[in-house]
């Protein structure tokens, strides 16, 4: 037992020493309370604003901190100085699950968020990824409807299976995510146990100016591990923080997670070579045609202290890049570039970036002073503008990014047309063993119970269209599980029905 006078006092937050923290000031000892009792307003105050907004996406979440090591020279591809051959970077990684709100359980079938802070001596690279090398939507305008199906229901509060279904089965483009997403893959035991991609197309720089596409690879070094439907549920039913605990206990007691980093690299010119669009989200590079090259190991090595502080706050945007570094003609990629950082001034603050888990590690130079939490004081200079005749921080025209080729008429290209969605989820559901794909065709059936059969029908078309046989076991497995045959809800009350059965 410590010493109780060696404790330091407990004060206000304006520093004032607090002689009682257990009893309010009352007139009289049954009260009422007096206005005065200024102790009892800031604890209650405070306590009302305790949370933030949570992220509109991925809300579920677990980070920790770790390094990557680059055991491998890729700097004939970039002058990015993280990846100096034989250097050391500090992360940041966050994994969350996407759909659930803040409480929800992690061990549930969903797309895994593998988002990652990298400080780096030149600025923060935020490589804000998934446990998947593809996505479901190409085009930004459709994010905001993809995330609505994958949300409550308006009127019934509770989740639509009709919706997905409905969606999925009007954007054939999502049909190769949502093989991964009902194939085994779909529900990892643990964020240990996943892959992670940055799943785009991002491009490389070196000092020549020649450009490289590139897409990163992550490699759990632990092995993929997943849950099927029966056993999750028995673990949720036991454990909503599974994933979290798992994470957190392995990097307590010193068994830390680590990656195989790695790349595919593809030159400028490739891209107009490839028999698909490179920068399609929907897309992966065969590695036959791009292999992995080796690039480092990533690893996690310490907890947060302060889950709030560190996690919660924690805000990443792929418009973080650093020099040697860019982004692609990726347009679901461009529409990302503006969505995280409006969401982080939105939802953490103006000054987001200047809080301890997002401050570069690296001087920061700029003259955005002025505004909400502004918790430090730049002494004040005459230069704080520019240009200016007084000196202060200036442009490096060094780090300028060799120049792009683009043509084309503006437009709004209708992306749906000339576009081989089938190919590739054709691809990986032929690569999966037989007991794979039952369980790819029995974990459909069982999302799919009480959706419309013209929804139903009009999805099975798509697995078709990717391999009859995908096709024929997700019909057999809809025959064999679904208990009552699908009819069409009338009312917004029997969709919700339907999503709770
Ligand atoms: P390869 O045989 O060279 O690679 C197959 C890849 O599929 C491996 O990376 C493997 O990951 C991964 N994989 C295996 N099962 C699943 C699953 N259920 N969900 C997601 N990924 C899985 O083939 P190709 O490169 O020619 O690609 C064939 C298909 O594999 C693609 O159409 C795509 O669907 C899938 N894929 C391809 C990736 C790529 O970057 N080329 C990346 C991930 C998937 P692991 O090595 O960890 O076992
Ligand atoms: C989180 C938007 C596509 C991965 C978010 C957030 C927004 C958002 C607004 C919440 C940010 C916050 O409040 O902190 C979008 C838009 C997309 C898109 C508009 C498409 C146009 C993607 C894709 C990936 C992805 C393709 C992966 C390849 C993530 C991850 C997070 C996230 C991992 C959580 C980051 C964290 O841990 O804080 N997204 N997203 N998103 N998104 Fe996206």
């Amino acid at each position: 037992m410590s010493d109780p006078n060696a404790r330091p006092v407990l004060t206000t937050t304006a520093g004032a020493p607090v002689a009682d923290n257990q009893n309010s000031i009352s007139a009289g000892p049954r009260g009422p309370l007096l206005l005065q009792d200024y102790q009892l307003i800031e604890k209650l105050a405070h306590q009302n604003r305790e949370r933030i907004p949570e992220r509109v996406v991925h809300a579920k979440g677990s980070g920790a901190y770790g390094t990557l090591t680059v055991t491998h020279d890729i700097t004939r591809y970039t002058r990015a100085k993280v990846f100096t051959p034989g250097s050391q970077t500090e992360v940041l990684l966050r994994f969350s699950t996407v759909a659930g709100e803040r409480g929800a359980a992690d061990a549930e079938r969903d797309v895994r968020g593998f988002a990652l802070k990298f400080y780096t001596s030149e600025g923060n690279w935020d490589l804000v990824g998934n446990n998947t090398p593809v996505f479901f939507v190409r085009d930004p305008l459709k994010f905001p409807d993809f995330i609505r199906t994958q949300k409550r229901h308006p009127a019934t509060n509770m989740r639509s299976p009709t919706a997905m279904w409905d969606f999925w089965s009007l954007s054939p483009e999502s049909l190769h995510q949502v093989t991964i997403l009902f194939s085994d893959r779909g529900l990892p035991q643990g964020y240990r146990f996943m892959n992670g991609y940055g799943s785009h197309t991002y491009s490389l720089w070196n000092d020549a100016g020649e450009r490289y596409w590139v897409k990163f690879h992550f490699k759990s070094m632990q092995g993929i591990r997943t849950w099927t439907n029966k056993e999750a549920n028995e673990v949720i039913a036991e454990d909503r923080e599974s994933a979290q605990r798992d994470l957190y206990e392995a990097i307590e007691r010193g068994d830390y997670p680590r990656w195989r980093v790695c790349v595919q690299i593809m030159p400028e010119a490739g891209a107009e070579k490839t028999p698909y669009n490179p920068f399609d989200i929907t897309k992966v590079w065969p590695h036959g045609d791009y292999p992995l090259i080796d690039v480092g190991v990533l690893e996690l090595n310490r907890n947060a202290a302060h889950y709030f502080a560190e996690i919660e706050q924690a805000s990443f945007s792929p418009s973080n890049i650093v020099p040697g570094i860019g982004f692609s003609p990726d347009k679901l990629l461009q529409g990302r570039l503006f969505a995280y950082a409006d969401a982080h001034r939105y939802r953490v603050g103006t000054h987001y970036e200047a809080l301890p888990v997002n401050r570069p590690r690296c001087p920061v130079h700029h003259h955005h002073a002025d505004g909400a939490m502004r918790f430090d004081a730049p002494r004040g200079t005459d230069h704080y503008y520019e240009p200016n005749s007084f000196g202060g921080p200036v442009e490096a025209p060094s780090v300028k990014e060799p120049p792009l080729r683009i043509d084309g008429d503006a437009d709004r290209y209708n992306h749906r047309e000339g576009n081989d969605d089938y190919t590739q989820p054709g691809n990986l559901f032929r690569l999966m063993t037989p007991e794979q794909q039952q369980h790819l065709f029995n974990n459909i059936a069982a999302a799919m119970q009480g959706v419309p059969r013209f929804i139903i029908d009009r999805q099975i078309e798509h697995f078709r269209r990717a391999d009859p046989a995908y096709a024929a076991g997700v019909a057999a497995a809809i025959g064999r599980i679904h208990t009552a045959p699908a009819s069409a809800p009338t009312t917004a009350a029997d969709v919700g029905q339907q999503a709770a059965d």
